[in-house]
C-alpha cells in the first residue's frame, strides 16, 4: 500500500494508542509498528489487563517510546492530562466491551481513562470481542453513545475469533486501523495531495421510493463506501459535498451534507451540485424503477385485493445525465454493483456502463447476499476510459476508499 508519510509542517503527528485487555492486543503491536513506520510519534498506554497479554518491553521497543502505565507516576508533569492534550489522535485498539463501557460512562480509573477525557483530538476505537458480547444491548447502547459524541470506529470484522468460533467481533486489521487513523489525521497528509483544494461531490446510500406514507422500495446500501470516500477526500484536503440517501453510518466532520432520500431529489441535487465540481463520484445505489403513484394514505389490503402490482416506471439515470452534460475537465466516476459470479460478465457489464453513461472511471464491485454491504471487506476493480489498463484494490472499505482516491488522480 502506498503510505504517505505524515507531514504537518515538519512535526510528526502525536498518536496515543490505548490498548485494552483483549487477546487482540497482540495485533495492536503491528498497528503501533505501522504508525511508527508512517512517521508518527506513538505513545502506547496499555491498561493493566492489556499488560497480561503483551508486556511493557514489547510496547517500548515497537513504539520507540517510554510506556507510561500508572496514573501515579510522574505526577508533577500532570501526565494524566498532558498525554491527551498533546495528542493529535487517540486510538483505542483493541477496544474491549469493558473499555467501551468505561468510555461511554466517562470513567477515568486509569491513565487511559484520564487521557481519553482530557483530549480534544479525534478518537478512533477498534472494537474486538466475541459476537455475543458485541451484539449485547449494553455494548450496542455504549457504541451508540460514543458515536453520538463523534467518536470514530473501525471494525469489528467477521472472521475467526479466539477459540473455535467464527463471527463478527474480530478486531480490524492493523493496516486498516492505520489507514482510518491517517484519514482522521486529515490535515496531516494533505500538504502534497493532488486532492487538496479540489471541489468533490459524492453521492452515498440507497434511495427509497415511497408507495404510501409508510412503505418504500429500497435497497441494501448503507452508504459505507460513499462515506468512506468522503472521509478520505476530506483527509486529502478536498472540499466535499455528500449527497446522502438514508445513510446507516456515522458521518465524518468537515463535509457539507445534502439530504436526497429518493431518486428525484438525488437527481435534482446531483445536477445542481456537480456543475462546479472537479470530481463527481456517484457511489449511491439509486432506484432503477419508481412507483408511478405514491398514495397519500396508508394502503390497506382491502384496497389492493389478494394480489397487487404497483405500476413502476424507470427512474432517471442520474449518472447518464451527468455524463451527458459533463463540463470539460471534470472527472466523473460511477459504480457498477454486479451480482454475477462470472468475472468476465461482471467486467463487461462495468465497461458497458462506463461507455453508456460517459464516465471517466467505473468502479466494479461484486455484491450479493453475503458480500458487498456495510463496513466489510471489499474488492473493487477500476476501469478507465482513457486507458485499457484496469486496477484492482482490496481491503476494508475504509482502506479501499483512500487507495481508490489515490488511483483516481494518479
Ligand atoms: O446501471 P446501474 O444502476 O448499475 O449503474 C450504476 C451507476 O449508476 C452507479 O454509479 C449509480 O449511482 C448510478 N445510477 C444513477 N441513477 C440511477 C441508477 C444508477 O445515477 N437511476
Amino acid at each position: 500500500m502506498a503510505t504517505a508519510k505524515a507531514n504537518v509542517g515538519d512535526t510528526p503527528p502525536n498518536i496515543v494508542v490505548g490498548v485494552a485487555g483483549g487477546i487482540a492486543a497482540y495485533k495492536a503491536v503491528s498497528l503501533v509498528r505501522e504508525l511508527v513506520l508512517r512517521g508518527a510519534t506513538v505513545t502506547v498506554i496499555p491498561t493493566a489487563s492489556a499488560l497480561k497479554f503483551v508486556g511493557v518491553p514489547t510496547w517500548e521497543a515497537i513504539s520507540r517510546n517510554a510506556v507510561p502505565t500508572s496514573l501515579f507516576d510522574a505526577v508533577a508533569e500532570v501526565r494524566h492530562v498532558a498525554l491527551g492534550h498533546n495528542a493529535d489522535l487517540v486510538i483505542v485498539a483493541p477496544a474491549t466491551a469493558h473499555t467501551l463501557a468505561s468510555m461511554a460512562a466517562g470513567l477515568a480509573p486509569d491513565l487511559l481513562g484520564t487521557t481519553l477525557l482530557a483530549t480534544r483530538a479525534p478518537v478512533l476505537v477498534a472494537p474486538a470481542m466475541h459476537t455475543e458480547m458485541w451484539e449485547h444491548p449494553s455494548v450496542v447502547a455504549n457504541m451508540a453513545t460514543l458515536m453520538s459524541r463523534g467518536i470514530h470506529a473501525v471494525g469489528p470484522e467477521s472472521g475467526a475469533l479466539t477459540g473455535q468460533d467464527v463471527g463478527l467481533g474480530r478486531m480490524a486489521e492493523p493496516e486498516d486501523i492505520a489507514e482510518a487513523a491517517w484519514n482522521l489525521l486529515g490535515a496531516a497528509v494533505v500538504s502534497d495531495s493532488p486532492w487538496a483544494g479540489k471541489n468533490v461531490v459524492i453521492s452515498a446510500g440507497g434511495t427509497r421510493e415511497y408507495l404510501d406514507p409508510v412503505r418504500f422500495m429500497g435497497n441494501r446500501s448503507t452508504g459505507e463506501m460513499g462515506v468512506s470516500l468522503a472521509r478520505a477526500a476530506v483527509a486529502r484536503g478536498a472540499t466535499v459535498t455528500l449527497v446522502a440517501a438514508n445513510l446507516e453510518v456515522a458521518l465524518p466532520g468537515g463535509i457539507e451534507v445534502v439530504h436526497a432520500p429518493d431518486a428525484a431529489s438525488m437527481e435534482r441535487e446531483m445536477v445542481a451540485r456537480s456543475a462546479e465540481a472537479d470530481v463527481v463520484i456517484m457511489a449511491a445505489a439509486v432506484a432503477d424503477w419508481v412507483p408511478v403513484e405514491t398514495h397519500s394514505e396508508k394502503l390497506t389490503k382491502s384496497e389492493t385485493g389478494e394480489t397487487w402490482s404497483p405500476e413502476l416506471r424507470q427512474a432517471p439515470d442520474i449518472l447518464a445525465t451527468l455524463g451527458a452534460h459533463k463540463p470539460s475537465g471534470q472527472l466523473l466516476v460511477g459504480f457498477a454493483a454486479e451480482t454475477s459470479d462470472d468475472v468476465a460478465t461482471r467486467e463487461s457489464h462495468a465497461r458497458d456502463k462506463m461507455a453508456r453513461k460517459n464516465t471517466d472511471v467505473m468502479v466494479l464491485n461484486q455484491v450479493g447476499p453475503q458480500v458487498g454491504f456495510g463496513p466489510v471487506e471489499t474488492a473493487v476493480t477500476l476501469f478507465f476510459t482513457a486507458s485499457p489498463q484496469s486496477r484492482a484494490i482490496e481491503g476494508m472499505k475504509s482502506s479501499v476508499a483512500g487507495r481508490l482516491l489515490d488511483a483516481l488522480l494518479e
